[in-house]
């Protein structure tokens, strides 16, 4: 992981459930429900916890199939994070998304700060922080995100199966690869205070759509067959096309 090139200190996974398996020198996995104050607090208290990132979350597609998890997950557990933040004077951070925006939002390119009124509980729940596109790593499996076509894409052609696109084929979207991702990330938190400018910042990295996507695959996996059947998340998506600009 990129973040472990610059951290000297032991990182801390708190996980609901172990579904990645890192190297084991990482550093320790502990079980913690972000519902869980008290749990939370134990684990800071335990492992001297200076700096909290926070990525627990049910995204865009998987939160409008259960929005009242997803408002305990998304909204509840960033306030657990927040005031365990203030209580034991941690610096915090938690990603947002292209999600937080809506139909409403700029486009070409969305500014900073702007309309936002987010249609998903997801987005409605990101709307502060760093705001990363959909961002591609094959470290984890893809989890409900809309913008999750861009990694099943590379499972599927490895496994030799069909992709199945739930997307349109010419819905653009704009995307990151992980190591920039935490690059970002990794910048936001060790800047000086007193050069930020504001808490909240568009990332932006590439944007390019299902069908150009399989284009370049497919010079690498000719092999592949694709179908597209779009479904809900074509609704979620149409309202991510947005341009963001470089922070
Ligand atoms: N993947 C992307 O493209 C993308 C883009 C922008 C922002 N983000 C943000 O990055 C973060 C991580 O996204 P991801 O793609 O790894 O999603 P993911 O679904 O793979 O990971 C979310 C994690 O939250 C955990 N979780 C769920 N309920 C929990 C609970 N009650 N307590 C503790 N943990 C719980 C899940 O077990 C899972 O490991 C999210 O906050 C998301 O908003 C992701």
């Amino acid at each position: 992981m990129t973040l472990q090139k610059h951290i000297k200190k032991t990182i801390v996974l708190y996980v609901i459930k172990r579904e990645i398996f890192y190297e084991d020198d990482l550093g320790p996995y502990v079980f913690a429900d972000i519902l869980d104050f008290k749990c939370l607090q134990e684990v800071v208290v335990t492992y001297r916890i200076d700096w909290l990132v926070h990525f627990s979350a049910l995204l865009s597609a998987i939160g409008e199939q259960n929005v009242p998890l997803a408002i305990r997950v998304n909204i509840e557990g960033l306030h657990n994070v927040m005031e365990l933040s203030k209580q034991y004077g941690l610096r915090l951070f938690v990603p947002s998304t292209i999600g937080a925006f809506g139909p409403d939002s700029p486009r070409n390119p969305t500014p900073n700060i702007t309309i936002q009124r987010p249609r998903t509980i997801y987005g409605v729940s990101k709307v502060r922080c760093l705001r990363f596109p959909g961002v591609i790593s094959s470290d984890t499996q893809p989890g409900g995100g809309t913008t999750d076509y861009a990694v099943q894409i590379f499972h599927d052609a490895i496994a030799g199966n069909e992709f199945e696109c739930y997307l349109e084929p010419d819905t653009r979207l704009p995307m990151m690869y992980i190591d920039d991702c935490l690059r970002s990330l990794w910048e936001m938190l060790t800047t000086p205070e007193e050069l930020l400018k504001r808490r909240t910042y568009n990332v932006t990295a590439m944007s390019f759509t299902p069908k150009e996507l399989v284009e370049e695959v497919k010079k690498h996996v000719p092999t592949l067959t694709v179908s597209y059947e779009p479904d809900s998340r074509q609704n979620i998506g149409m309202h991510f096309y947005l341009s963001l600009r470089k922070i």
